[in-house]
């Protein structure tokens, strides 16, 4: 059996810019989905969602990832089991851990010899056909892990800062929220065109600070950039009671995460005050995960289990 795992990960700066070609800065968590893998008489995949064969319905990325390996080698049985510790549908980069963390496995199953850009491009066409339009980041990031601006897919230096996560619980639909920011603009485009170059201006500034560690003034441009995606109508109530809990107790900063609407916000933490964060993001509703940033995008874990 051989396992491999890829994380999800949090945007600090530039969601929604980065559709219209603007700048973000996207880092890997360490939050992993692991997905074993196993020769098989059948088909067999295992998740929380529950057990299936090649299911395109309850396990479309899985699905997906055998018939597009199928391409690179003689796949007939295979049991695929899935843990993850990513939530779902949350903006996190589930869906992208999971599909590059399978191909990944598979790759090393039957020894494909694909490339972390192959296994990055593969996961992207994946995604393209279960979701329709995705961007490159998620998949791009999961696989190759760190600190990453997209598009120019330059790595940065990681965060030393802890990271804490609030989750709404509620969900979010990227491509709703998608749409919603494309009607504003074409409504107004004097209005938002500039507000979304803006956020791209804040990930251009914020690169410096962050390959310098320079967290004040990270922070300081992601509040900012959590005004401006309030600006745009991504924000929302139970959102806004997260980040102002985050930031009441000591956060560096606190902003959306993703798509917005519902979903996720991100803090920066100091040590000292990281279970402060935590706690004041539960005591407003949120579900709070404390993780870090981390260099390692999809990885083999283990070749025998
Ligand atoms: O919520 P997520 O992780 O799907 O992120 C969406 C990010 C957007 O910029 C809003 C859309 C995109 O495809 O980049």
């Amino acid at each position: 059996m051989i396992t491999c795992s890829a994380p999800g990960k949090v945007y600090l700066f530039g969601e929604h810019a980065v559709v219209y070609g603007e700048s973000a800065i996207c880092c890997a968590v360490e939050l992993r989905t692991k997905v074993h893998v196993q020769k098989n008489k059948d088909v067999v995949i295992e998740s929380t969602l529950g057990t299936t064969g090649l299911d395109f319905e309850i396990h479309p990325y899985v699905s997906h990832v055998i018939k597009k390996m199928r391409q690179f080698a003689d796949i007939e049985g295979v049991k695929i089991q899935i843990e993850s510790e990513l939530p779902v549908g949350s903006g996190l980069g589930s869906s992208a851990a999971v599909t590059v963390a399978s191909i990944q496995a598979l790759n090393h199953l039957y020894g494909c010899g694909l490339s972390l850009e192959d296994i990055a491009k593969t996961g992207h066409e994946i995604e393209k056909i279960v979701q329709g339009n995705a961007s490159q980041t998620d998949t791009y990031v999961s696989t190759m892990g760190g600190v990453v601006m997209i598009p120019q897919r330059k790595k940065l230096q990681l965060l030393k800062c802890p990271i804490v996560i609030g989750n709404t619980n509620k969900f979010s639909s990227t491509k709703e929220l998608v749409g919603n920011v494309a009607k504003l603009r074409s409504e107004f485009p004097s209005v938002i065109g500039p507000i979304l170059s803006n956020i791209g201006q804040m990930s251009m500034i914020a690169e410096d600070f962050v390959n310098e560690g320079d967290y004040r003034m990270i922070g300081m441009l992601m509040n900012v950039n959590q005004g401006l995606l309030d600006a745009i109508g991504v924000g929302s109530a139970e959102l806004s009671s997260l980040v102002y809990a985050a930031r009441g107790s000591g956060a560096i900063s606190a902003k959306i995460t993703g798509a917005g609407g519902g979903g996720c916000m991100v803090a920066l933490a100091e040590d000292n005050n990281t279970l402060a964060i935590a706690r004041a993001i539960e005591d407003a509703g949120g579900e709070a995960i404390i993780t870090k940033n981390t260099q390692e995008g999809v990885r083999l874990e283990s070749l025998d289990g």
